[in-house]
């Protein structure tokens, strides 16, 4: 197997190195905004038998490799198999999100296995396998997981809500289930990183899109807490591993989540200020993000602007360029291209 850590400069920036272009790639940047997804979805029977059809699975994957030539391809699945592979029920409901058996009292938690089933998700190492197969060499590969904080909201609410109130009021009225909750998604998702890397990807990614909406001690017992005990977990395994941390909204409470969780870069939402990043936040660990997903859908001369913003703040530093959140399904194909032209210093028309 290809070692990238010499020719992929997403990963030479993950061990602390500068690069004077920055390497760039978006979450989300495989999805509905591609025609060439649009048409392999279609033939599908739902969101997650693509999910667990390693031959689509990694064309899906490569698709944004070819149609743009990024430095990471981040592997098609979602954050929900997880879920689904402890037991829980989970469907994708066209135009809606996901959809799952709620959890909705102590009691529920116990229709979960305690351990994560392998054998569900053999289609997914299966699918990294394959991607492995066609990647160029300096194109890094990307694993992902939920975190288990992010998990538990869509677990115990069933579905996505604005401001997770079902978790949080499950985690103040339940404390000790919730914690419980949080060992068995801790657990199962070292153990899901662990064969993702055994699988071939090169780093992975954490994400953890609500942990915004903690108050701070919530925010350490939630998502610091049980993210210092993945990344220590994994490495206990993986030593080498090579793990971004994405903790959505988590503002000044950064310096704490660094502090604690031995992350190798993390990434920014776009409502962060570059000040800050800039002073408390990249001093001590590579830095990936920020511009505003809606940006990239307005283009023209405003996103043009967001992008020089952004390489100004952050480029002096070890820097990955990506979104603060994932491609929205209306952005312009153009708009992409124009992004990853003027982040290579090149115009986007020819
Ligand atoms: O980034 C990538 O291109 C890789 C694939 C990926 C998907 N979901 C594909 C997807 C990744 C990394 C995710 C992560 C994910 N999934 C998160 C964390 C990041 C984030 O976006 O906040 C969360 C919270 C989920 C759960 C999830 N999956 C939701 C809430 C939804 C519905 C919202 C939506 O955009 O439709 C999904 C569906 C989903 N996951 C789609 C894709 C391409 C769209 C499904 C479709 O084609 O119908």
């Amino acid at each position: 197997m290809i070692d990238r850590s010499a020719t992929s400069p997403l990963l030479r920036v993950l061990s602390g190195q500068c690069q004077s272009i920055p390497p760039i790639w978006l979450m989300r940047q495989a999805g509905r905004y591609l025609p060439e997804y649009r048409a392999l979805r279609a033939q599908a029977n739902g969101f997650l038998d693509l999910c667990f059809d390693p031959k689509r699975a990694a064309e899906i994957t490569l698709q944004p490799i070819r149609r743009f030539g990024f430095d990471a391809a981040i592997l098609f699945s979602d954050i929900l198999v997880v879920p689904h592979a402890l037991g829980q029920r989970v469907t994708f409901v066209e135009g809606e999100g996901p959809r799952l058996d709620a959890l909705g009292d102590p009691q529920s938690l116990q229709r979960l296995k305690q351990e994560i089933d392998h054998a569900l998700l053999a289609p997914v190492y299966e699918a990294i396998v394959r991607v492995k197969q066609d990647l160029p060499a300096e194109v890094a590969l990307l694993g992902f997981c939920g975190a288990p904080w992010t998990l538990a909201t869509y677990m115990i609410a069933g579905c996505g809500t604005p401001d997770q109130a079902p978790a949080r009021l499950f985690a103040y009225r339940y404390s000790e289930a919730f914690a419980q909750l949080i060992d068995v998604l801790t657990t199962a998702s070292i153990s899901y990183l662990v064969r993702q890397f055994a699988a071939g990807v090169d780093a992975v990614q954490i994400f953890d899109t609500w942990a915004g909406v903690l108050p701070a001690d919530e925010f350490d017992r939630w998502c610091i807490e049980p993210l210092a005990r993945m990344v220590a977990g994994v490495r206990r395994q993986v030593p080498a591993a090579k793990i971004i941390g994405f903790p959505r909204g988590a503002g000044t409470k950064l310096t704490q989540y660094l502090d604690r969780v031995a992350v190798d870069a993390v990434g920014l939402d776009w409502m962060i200020a570059p000040e800050f990043v800039r002073d408390e936040v990249q001093p001590h660990r590579p830095v990936q993000g920020n511009l505003d997903p809606l940006a990239l859908l307005a283009g023209g001369a405003a996103l043009d602007r967001a992008i020089d913003g952004i390489l100004e703040a952050f480029s002096l530093g070890p820097f990955i360029f990506n979104l603060g959140h994932g491609v929205l399904p209306d952005t312009p194909i153009a708009h992409v291209d124009q992004l990853v032209a003027r982040v290579r210093g090149r115009s986007a028309s020819p």
